[in-house]
């Protein structure tokens, strides 16, 4: 008997196709009050889930007990509850390395766009107040050669600070669970407490994931230490920085400006506070969305689902031990 799949939310057809060669797929472009009853149906009965921006709860996998894979297209997967998948012996599968270069180019897109005021800039011309030559009130802050400051030095945080050593001469300071050598050498980066990051860097970049010990990490003691003149980007995750401490920083012009990409709350409600600071360059947490990128997702995420539901370890599995039906001797 074929095993069955939930695909969730828009999946090329390719990829679609590719699901239907293997398995029975029950295909939810959407979720609303509408279908939420057949999509429940299906997952009593699926061995496998697949799409983005999934909500999984406890209470949805007791409702799943033939569930054995996951497969989110996304890398962060802070909004999985782990261990207890893992406690019932379901696989989770990310999309890491595809999604890193995109990402870190809306990173940079934020710094120059937050920096030289690109979109406040833009409003001004569109709305006639372009009468005569610029000056101060219009000047931004250069970005090459200031000094970066990554928290977070994975893959995205590497990618950012790539484009920062590489393209824009800045030098790179960073703080991380683990120094990274490599990158000390090939970038110049040095790796430094948190506390000496936040008074040194004219531009500091968010790209941790959210996790308890970086819930919060970026509140308003960090703020004060950063530079008056500072340029704050996050392209981690909302919940990593106190949105709410952030709003008093710029308020207060504790910091220069922010250009972020996620918020404690998605989507941005019409009534945040950060809408009316000209200095907030806001994004709908675009990271990764180009055509390119979310296709190369969406095919990983097949990958892994597929390889999984036929008894393969795949290489993006999150929680690798907790494949019971997997053959032992296959497991990390
Ligand atoms: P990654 O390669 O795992 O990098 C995360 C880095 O954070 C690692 O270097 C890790 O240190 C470090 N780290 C973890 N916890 C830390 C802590 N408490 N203090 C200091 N450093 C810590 O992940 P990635 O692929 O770069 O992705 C990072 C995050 O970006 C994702 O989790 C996701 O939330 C977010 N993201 C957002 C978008 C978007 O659309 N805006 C797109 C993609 C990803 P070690 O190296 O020592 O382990
Ligand atoms: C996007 O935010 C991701 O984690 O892939």
């Amino acid at each position: 008997m074929r095993k069955r799949v939930v695909a969730v939310r828009r999946l090329h057809a390719e990829h679609l196709k590719q699901l239907e060669r293997l398995f029975h797929v029950d295909y939810f472009p959407s979720l609303g009050e509408d279908n939420v009853e057949k999509y429940y149906d299906a997952l009593a009965q699926a061995h496998g889930l697949i799409g983005g921006k999934l909500s999984v709860t406890p209470g949805l996998l007791d409702g799943a007990p033939n569930l054995e894979v996951v497969a989110t297209i996304s890398v962060g997967y802070d909004n999985f509850p782990v261990d207890e998948m893992s406690r019932r012996g379901i696989l989770l599968c990310n999309t890491p390395d595809v999604l890193t270069e995109t990402t870190a180019d809306t990173g940079f897109a934020l710094i120059m766009a937050t920096a030289r005021r690109v979109p406040e800039l833009d409003r001004f011309v569109r709305e006639g107040q372009w009468q005569t030559h610029v000056d101060e009130p219009q000047f931004g802050r250069d970005v090459h050669g200031k000094t970066l400051g990554m928290v977070g030095m994975g893959r995205i945080g590497a990618a950012v600070a790539r484009r920062g050593a590489l393209g824009f001469g800045m030098p790179i300071l960073y703080s991380n669970a683990s120094p990274k050598p490599a990158l000390d050498a090939e970038l110049g980066a040095r790796h430094c407490s948190f506390e000496e990051l936040l008074a040194s860097a004219d531009v500091v970049c968010v790209t941790v994931p959210l996790t308890d010990s970086t819930r919060h990490l970026i509140g308003s003691d960090a703020f004060r230490q950063m530079k008056r003149s500072a340029i704050f980007v996050n392209i981690a995750r909302g919940p990593v920085v106190d949105e709410a401490a952030m709003i008093v920083a710029l308020q207060e012009g504790e910091i220069a400006g922010a250009g972020l990409d996620v918020f404690e709350q998605e989507p941005l409600p019409s009534t945040s506070p950060l809408l009316a600071l000209p200095q907030v360059v806001v994004l709908p947490h675009i990271g990764s969305a180009t055509h390119e990128t979310r296709a190369a997702m969406a095919q990983l995420a097949v990958d892994n689902l597929a390889m999984a539901l036929q008894g393969e370890l795949p290489p993006c599995a999150v929680n690798p031990g907790a494949a019971s039906f997997i053959p032992a001797q296959e497991k990390m």
